[in-house]
């Protein structure tokens, strides 16, 4: 089980100070893009990562909530990205996955809360990460949304009967209590913003997160036994 906080709830004034915190106990950093467009909120963009970059060695795990990723991928890039999600609801994945792969980055993909799963089933063999949204994005802070856990399931189901490798990525309202289900449902990766850069002890945080996910990833019923 990975854990993976995302930047959104760090102090955006002292970013690589609040960041730096976690660096050592976290095993990627989730950097949201947000546009106002796609999602409506505005978060940062490249400038933004391309200065946190030399602060850290961290895997960043860049995650695109914007409306012309084909735009502004090489800007992303530049900047130092490890890892590029978009989203499936743009429409056709292909050439995004294609360029993303050529760039020798890994590649993601991501669905809303009311996507259904049939929609990156076709995909699951070309990607690194299935980002599965259990918030509407575009804002930290929001309450996880159980029902999404069904396509988690599905998704641990098709990746483990198909032999692949694909990891599954639970991205909002994750906590220590709602990481439990995300575990169980044979999620790979967590993303917790606020409940690790507003903990009182962030580092402990991570820990107890990602403890608690990869206890009941070990024990639960994803695989149908
Ligand atoms: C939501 C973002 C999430 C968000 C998670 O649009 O994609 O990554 O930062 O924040 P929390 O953990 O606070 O729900
Ligand atoms: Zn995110």
């Amino acid at each position: 089980m990975l854990l993976a906080p995302s930047i959104l709830a760090a102090d955006f004034a002292n970013l690589a100070a609040s960041v730096g915190q976690i660096t050592s106990v976290a095993d990627r950093l989730h950097v949201d893009a947000m546009d106002g467009h796609f999602v409506p909120n505005l978060s940062f963009g490249p400038p933004v990562i391309a200065a946190l970059r030399p602060h850290t060695d961290a895997y960043f795990d860049t995650h695109l909530m914007i409306s012309n990723p084909a735009d502004m991928l090489d800007a992303f890039l530049k900047a130092g990205a490890d890892g590029i999600t978009f989203h499936i609801e743009l429409g056709d994945p292909r050439p995004m996955i294609d360029r993303i792969r050529a760039a020798g980055v890994d590649v993601g993909l991501s669905l809303n809360p009311d996507t259904p799963i049939d929609a990156v089933m076709p995909y699951l063999d070309a990607i690194d990460t299935l980002l599965v949204m259990s918030v509407h994005p575009g804002f930290g802070g929001q309450a996880f949304i159980p029902e999404v856990l069904d396509k988690v399931r599905a998704a641990r189901a098709e990746i483990d009967a198909r032999g692949l490798a694909t990891m599954i990525e639970v991205d909002g309202g994750v906590t220590v209590e709602t990481a439990v289900p995300c575990g169980a449902a044979g999620a790979d990766i967590l993303v917790a913003g606020s409940a690790v850069f507003h903990a009182s002890d962030p580092v402990a945080a991570v820990h107890a997160i990602r403890d608690a996910g990869a206890a009941a990833r070990a024990t639960g019923v994803h695989s149908g036994g």
